[in-house]
């Protein structure tokens, strides 16, 4: 969603900006702009509906913009269409102050009445312009004084960058709920929604709090609460490489994090496997409460939730003990019944995501203990949570999350085999088998990655149908949710999901002679109730493309028109290996479809709005 980037220092603004909003375009935008601010031009503001190459030709062609102050923004419509009226940065009626804005401010049509009562004009349908002008409202000479002012007024979440003419060495920041990121640096100061936007030029950083204003100069960052006092902020080192937000030769970043599944699942896993046992460092959970435990709540959205679908059938298989899976923006409205003894594990790749973060604070407040499973490090969720476990699966930039995906995974299982362990349902042998067997799965991706052939051959011969079936039972299910949640987003085909048992009561009027179903039949306890399905769409003319294990696919060959394999593994680990064909399929499909493939339409990385 919405990502912003400032800079103020001793270097020109406007390509530090541009560069940034560059690398947050994968947050998924609509449109951009910059303001930058310099002695001798005042206040410039270049913004633009559409992609940020329209802001860069039209930054690159005007006026030469001036200046080492500024603030940028990629913008995610929420209020008002995507035009360049209503992208970021908004400017106060009197010019002087600039405000870009992540977020949304719950009470501004309060606002705007009030301030159309005091004969304000308003250019835009945003939320986000009645702060620049209630910043000017309250401007008395004192930017930061005005600040405060306004944020004990607005409603609802923000990251804020805000500059004014009139103060051209300060440049101020202010977040509740929505993330802000400050940088320290010789060159100057910065302000980003994430690492990846300044990462080039400082790894020094600090993640702000909610309630938190900074300001920036020239020679530092100095952080307040919002009744101006002074707050100590601790500095972060970001440790991964530039190269690791950049294509690195692949064509998309979808592809390239497609590939690194194998090294990122042994970064998240091996690091906490000592001598054969699962060790999982800084965990405040104690035995007794592990042992004590009677129910487990897994809440995520998106493909974090396809993950805590697999989660059930794994921890329930592992734990005997009931696992609820809710869309996060289902459980914090549905009134949920949580017990003391209850654990609720949310799942979310960028940490930030508002509903995820929202239901994780209800089960709190409700008196649950919370657990997060995060990539993003000092993330919201990841700070708010009791207990923070990460996926260490680096950066991840395309839209459609992969090793992301693949690394929550593997650590819910860890965390299912660990749980199984002190509770003593998991034998001393199982044990070593499970992390044997987890040992052996990188490599085995690896083997699948290698072989990908078939897949882009497949892709080749079904990329031009408009709509299409993923089936399966159990963990397939789970899996083949995940699958045709790849295939849609990125290649735009109308593509469901559905439990293959459930097929008959509704769906399987849709199947006519040349539909696609992609029959996911790796789970091998239920394969011949899978193959029954297969059976019923094939006698209704569909053309079916089905994933199984290898030692399966002769019997399946048997019944449908193409078949795909993985190697054999326990179904703990089967979701993990089933994927790899399904996102590639997703891929390639896009590809031929000329798709833009990390970036899909109206989709953004991270959702910071409900
Ligand atoms: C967006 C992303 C998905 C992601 C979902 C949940 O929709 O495009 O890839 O699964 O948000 O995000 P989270 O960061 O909480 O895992």
């Amino acid at each position: 969603m919405c990502g912003i980037v400032g800079y103020i220092g001793r270097e020109a603004a406007a390509p530090i900006l541009l560069d940034g909003l560059q690398r947050l375009e994968y947050r998924g935008y609509d449109s951009a702009g910059i303001a930058v601010h310099s002695e001798q031009n005042g206040l410039q503001i270049v913004k633009t509906k559409g992609r940020l190459q329209a802001l860069v030709d039209i930054v690159s062609t005007g006026k030469p913009l001036t200046g080492t102050m500024g603030i940028g923004h990629t913008r995610w419509a929420t209020h008002g269409e995507p035009s360049d009226e209503n992208s970021h940065p908004h400017v106060s009626e009197d010019g002087r102050i600039a405000v870009v804005h992540n977020g949304i401010i719950e009470n501004y049509i309060q606002i705007k009445e009030f301030l159309q009562g005091k004969g304000v004009q308003f250019r835009s349908q945003t939320d986000t312009e009645v702060i620049a002008h209630l910043l000017e409202y309250y401007y008395d000479g004192d930017i930061l004084q005005a600040v405060a002012s306004v944020l004990h007024i607005i409603e609802g979440s923000y990251a804020l960058g805000i500059i004014c003419a009139e103060e051209s060495s300060r440049l101020i920041a202010a977040r509740k709920d929505s993330p802000l990121i400050l940088g320290y640096s010789e060159k100057g100061s910065f302000l980003a929604s994430d690492v990846t936007a300044i990462i080039r030029h400082t790894r020094d950083v600090s993640y702000m709090e909610d309630g938190e204003i900074a300001v920036l100069d020239e020679n530092g960052i100095r952080v307040f609460n919002t009744m101006l006092e002074s707050v100590e902020k601790e500095h972060s080192f970001v440790d991964w490489e530039v190269s690791a937000a950049e294509k690195g030769g692949y064509e998309h970043f979808m592809f390239k994090e497609i590939m690194e599944q194998p090294e990122a699942i042994r970064k998240t896993a091996f690091s906490r496997i000592v001598d054969g046992r699962i060790v999982f460092e800084g965990l405040h959970l104690n035995e007794e409460f592990i042992q004590s435990l009677k129910k487990i709540h897994i809440i995520a959205c998106g493909s974090s939730y396809h993950v805590g679908m697999v989660g059930k059938c794994n921890l329930e298989r592992l734990l005997r003990i009931p696992v609820e899976v809710s869309l996060a923006s289902e459980f914090r409205y549905a009134e949920p019944i949580l017990d003391q003894d209850d654990l609720v594990i949310v799942i979310s790749q960028s940490g930030e995501t508002l509903d995820t973060m929202a239901a994780m604070r209800e089960a709190s407040r409700l008196g649950a203990r919370t657990l997060a499973i995060v990539n993003v490090v000092g993330s919201s969720i990841a700070k708010q949570a009791h207990d923070v476990l990460y996926t260490w699966a680096g950066p991840e930039i395309a839209v459609a999350t992969t090793k992301a995906y693949s690394t929550q995974l593997v650590l819910l299982n860890m965390l299912g085999i660990y749980f199984a362990d002190v509770r003593g349902s998991l034998a001393p042998a199982e044990y070593d088998r499970l992390i044997r067997e987890l040992l052996e799965l990188p490599a085995k991706m690896e083997q699948l990655l290698e072989k990908n052939g078939d897949i882009q051959y497949y892709a080749s011969r079904y990329f031009n149908h408009e709509s299409v079936f993923f089936i399966g039972r159990n963990l397939d299910y789970a899996l083949s949710l995940e699958g045709s949640l790849k295939l849609k987003e990125i290649s735009y085909i109308h593509s469901e999901a559905y439990a293959a048992g459930e097929l008959k009561h509704g769906t399987i009027s849709l199947i006519v002679p040349g539909t696609l179903v992609v029959a996911v039949g790796t789970y091998g306890k239920l394969f011949d109730k899978a193959m029954s399905n297969v059976i019923e769409v094939k006698a209704r003319g569909a053309d079916v493309l089905a994933l199984t294990t290898e030692d399966r696919a002769p019997e399946m060959a048997k019944y449908v028109d193409a078949v795909l394999t993985v190697p054999s593994a326990d179904d703990l680990f089967l979701p993990n290996l089933g994927v790899v064909p399904l996102q590639l399929f997703a891929y390639y499909v896009a590809l031929h479809r000329g798709c833009d493939i990390d970036k899909p339409r109206n989709l953004a990385k991270s959702v910071t709005v409900e």
